[in-house]
């Protein structure tokens, strides 16, 4: 059994054909370790988001293979594919994508619903205990401050209990000190329930939760840090964007 719980190799991306084709990702191979918490960084336009979306089944590369938990995502059908994404993966994005209309405790039941089964009160409410928002599980997402929201997209993505978790800039829109207590929840999943988690961010504080972060240029891994600080995540930062092209 392989210790990732994702690896691509060689893993392509190109949008649109001929003269006006854009490749979001050249040829990237990377693994990432089963219970552990990787930041993924890098200038604007260098392919973090393609890269989720590929690693998470959300998007077909056009060449290169993608494994989740030892299944080669190629092979699947749409419907292969939902259901892996379903029983094995979460998803958390900037925009907390809250249904407006359902409060906190009917939005964290709906991929349970989706999934066709039917969520148990205590868990959803144990999921909200466990993000801290236990209190506010009747309201609505208008009713919540932005950092609840996404405590609420968080425990969304949890109830399923997935392997792997993606956070596309999840504390992007979020003030410096509600980012750090969602980062310090998403670090305790890691810790405490050996889940994976792989985040793009832009933020090197952010960056500093991760055991290890990899960095992205052009659609190609430029280079990787672990164990970094802020200032490591900063500093490369600044080098990588004051490369020639
Ligand atoms: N659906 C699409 N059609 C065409 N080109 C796309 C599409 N999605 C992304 N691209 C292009 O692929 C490249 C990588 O985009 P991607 O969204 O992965 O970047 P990113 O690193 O997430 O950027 P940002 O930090 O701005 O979110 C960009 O040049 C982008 O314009
Ligand atoms: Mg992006």
């Amino acid at each position: 059994m392989s210790n990732d719980a994702i690896r691509l190799r060689s893993v392509t991306r190109r949008y649109g054909a001929g003269g006006t084709s854009v490749t979001a990702l050249d040829e990237v191979s990377l693994a990432f370790p089963k219970g552990t918490f990787t930041a993924v960084m890098g200038p604007s336009g260098s392919g973090k988001s393609t890269l989720l979306q590929c690693a998470a089944g959300l998007d077909r590369p056009t060449s290169g293979s993608v494994t989740v938990g030892g299944t080669e995502l190629t092979g699947l059908s749409e419907t292969g594919l939902t259901l892996l994404r379903r029983e094995r993966i979460g998803f958390v994005f900037q925009a907390f994508n809250l249904l407006p209309s359902l409060t906190a405790e009917q939005n964290v039941s709906l991929p349970l619903r989706l999934a066709g089964r039917r969520p148990e009160r205590a868990r959803v409410r144990e999921v909200l205990e466990q993000v801290g928002i236990g209190d506010r599980a009747r309201h609505r997402p208008a009713e919540m401050s932005g950092g609840q929201q996404q405590r609420v997209a968080l425990a969304r993505a949890l109830i399923t209990r997935p392997d792997v978790l993606f956070g596309d800039e999840p504390t992007g829109a979020l003030d410096s000190r509600t980012g750090r207590e969602v980062l310090t929840l998403l670090r305790g999943t890691v810790d405490r329930d050996g889940r994976t988690i792989v985040m793009v961010t832009h933020d090197p504080v952010a960056a500093s939760y991760a055991d290890r972060v990899v960095f992205l240029v052009d659609g190609r891994v430029h280079g990787e840090l672990a164990g970094a600080s802020a200032e490591d995540v900063a500093a490369r930062m600044t080098g990588l964007e004051a490369a020639p092209c």
